[in-house]
């Protein structure tokens, strides 16, 4: 029997996002669930009851009946007490809940023998589950909006303008921290016209800076900042010393300062002292993103806009319910995805799959029993060895190097083998199959290394350029149909021109579908 998505109404103060959306509903209705929806619960994000109504859920009027008739209940906000109380005994439910900050929810979830699958334990190092990425959409959402924060508390322009009055000069941004949030702010302070610049720690960034028209800034200290899986580290004191002097001189020159900086685990990096704010042009404008977790700027006030030293300080810590209707539509939509992944027979029935890597991330909590933290998910070797980019020692010097003596002599074995067919291969085959067939060993080689030193996030345009490449294939095809231009040759059979037809028909998928899957990430950065 079909299963009842529920959707109650957020209840956190200022809380204005909502668990999906009309549009969003639609399509949770065609896998074949029922929604049921809580009066008012889209409220905050223009979503009226009636809209909802419009594409099928039920409204339901009040949290009790609403919880009590969810066998799935999707949320924004932690669950409080009372919703943990409401919770179905063996209920489902997805969102987020932060499972390290808060044991004592994971407990009373537990008790309640519930499923919990938390969005914010997704293995976000995985590229299949980008499409489910709620911390991704919101940051992104969220960066967009502190721009907007600081240009309404802006005294200028953001682009430069020469007008009839004189001379408008643009303003400077400076975005200290380029992760998810810091790229959209990068962009969308660019998309304003202003001159952008950034910093971050991981020196990684700095090429996804300048393609969103910023400029990145370098602080004079080798010091490597990545933490792994796109995460920072905390920096050596002598690296700070540098970033503080270069922070400091920033801070004279620019107009707006916005912070995104976090290094998960940790209280937010301090990385704007009250003397740099002091040091700022009357007018001045800091959004300070990381606001919840402590702040990177000193003076900061969560959840307040204040002025000090002249400098607006905006600390808000509801970014995206400023945003609402946009956040709750890509929240709704990584639930959605999410919820594919879980009902793969679109019967409206899910099945959650602990073999599944993405699954078994996210779930925290399966039938009562606590299963968080997830054990690492299986990643190919680039992403897991920070040294991937080096080939590995050639296995036919035959050193073991100490590290793995068993791999290294059955890598050893496999090479000879393959060394001895080949010279099977030389001795009988006719000399023009032999240089084919070296050409294609090794193609096979060089493809294999390229693709295994791909970080996971950049396969899907590899695939779709290689497979655009791969459609070389098609000229060999027209060649066996074409009529041979050398005369006296035979023309190839039969059954060879039929097979030629079904590879030119095959490529063409490739060959269309690779083109038309690079536009359309390619268009993602159109404007
Ligand atoms: P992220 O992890 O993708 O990016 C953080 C970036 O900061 C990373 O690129 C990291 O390398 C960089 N970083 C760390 N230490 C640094 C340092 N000392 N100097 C320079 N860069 C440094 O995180 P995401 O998702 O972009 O979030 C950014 C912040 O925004 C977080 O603090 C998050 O809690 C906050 N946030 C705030 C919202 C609000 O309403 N105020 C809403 C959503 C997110």
């Amino acid at each position: 029997m079909a299963l009842t998505i529920g959707i109650p109404r957020e209840t956190a103060a200022g809380e204005k996002r909502v668990a999906t959306v009309p549009e969003v509903v639609e399509k949770l209705i065609k896998l074949g669930f029922k929604v049921a929806v809580e009066s008012g619960a889209g409220d905050g994000a223009n979503c009226s009851d009636d809209a909802y109504r419009t594409v099928g859920a039920e409204i339901i009027v009040g949290a009790p009946k609403l919880w009590a008739a969810s066998d799935i209940v999707f949320k924004v906000g932690v669950p409080t007490q009372e919703e943990v109380g409401l919770l179905r005994e063996g209920g489902n439910l997805i969102g987020f809940i932060w499972p390290a900050q808060n044991p004592e929810l994971m407990q009373q979830l537990a008790a309640k023998k519930a499923t919990v699958l938390a969005i914010d334990c997704l293995p976000r190092m995985l590229s299949r589950a980008q499409k489910m990425d709620a911390l991704t959409s919101q940051a992104g959402v969220a960066g967009y909006r502190a721009v907007i924060e600081a240009a309404n508390a802006f005294g200028r322009f953001f682009n430069g303008q020469i007008t009839a009055a004189g001379k408008v000069l643009p303003a400077k941004v400076f975005i200290a921290g380029a992760g998810v949030a810091g790229l959209a702010a990068i962009g969308t302070a660019a998309g304003l016209g202003a001159i952008v610049r950034a910093n971050d720690t991981r020196a990684e960034v700095a090429d996804q800076v300048k393609s969103l028209g910023g400029e990145f800034v370098k602080v004079e200290y080798e010091e490597e900042g990545g933490g792994g899986g796109g995460y920072a580290k905390v920096m050596s004191e002598g690296f700070q010393q540098a970033q503080r002097e270069m922070y400091a001189k920033q801070a004279k020159e620019v107009d707006i300062i916005i912070t995104t900086a976090l290094i998960p685990g940790k209280p937010a990096p301090r990385l704007i002292t009250a003397e740099m704010v002091q040091s700022m042009k009357p007018g001045s404008v800091i959004v300070d993103m990381a606001a919840e977790r402590g702040g990177n700027c000193e003076l900061t006030e969560p959840g307040k806009a204040v002025v000090k030293h002249g400098v607006t300080i905006v600390g808000y810590t509801d970014l995206n319910s400023r945003l609402a209707k946009q956040s709750s539509t890509l929240y709704g939509t990584n639930l959605f995805r999410l919820t594919e992944e879980l009902c793969k027979t679109k019967d409206g029935i899910i099945n959650v799959n602990m073999e599944d890597d993405a699954i078994r991330g996210l779930t925290v909590i399966k039938d009562g029993v606590i299963t968080w933290p997830a054990p690492a998910p299986k990643l190919p070797a680039a992403a897991t060895k920070p040294a991937a980019a080096k080939p590995a020692p050639a296995p036919a010097h035959g050193h073991g190097g100490g590290g793995a003596p068993t791999s290294a002599g059955k890598t050893a074995v496999i090479f000879g083998i393959a060394a001895l067919m080949f010279l099977l291969v030389g001795a009988y085959a006719p000399a023009a199959f032999l240089g084919h067939f070296t050409v294609f060993v090794l193609a096979c080689f060089v493809g294999y290394m390229v693709v295994w030193n791909v970080t996971p996030a950049l396969h899907t345009p590899l695939m779709s350029v290689t497979n655009a490449i791969s459609s070389i294939i098609a000229i060999g095809a027209l060649v066996q149909i074409a009529p041979p231009l050398t005369e006296g040759l035979d023309r190839p059979d039969g059954w060879i021109r039929w097979l030629a037809v079904v590879g030119i028909a095959l490529t063409a998928v490739n060959m269309f579908g690779g083109f038309a899957v690079t536009r359309r990430m390619l268009s993602m950065f159109r404007k």
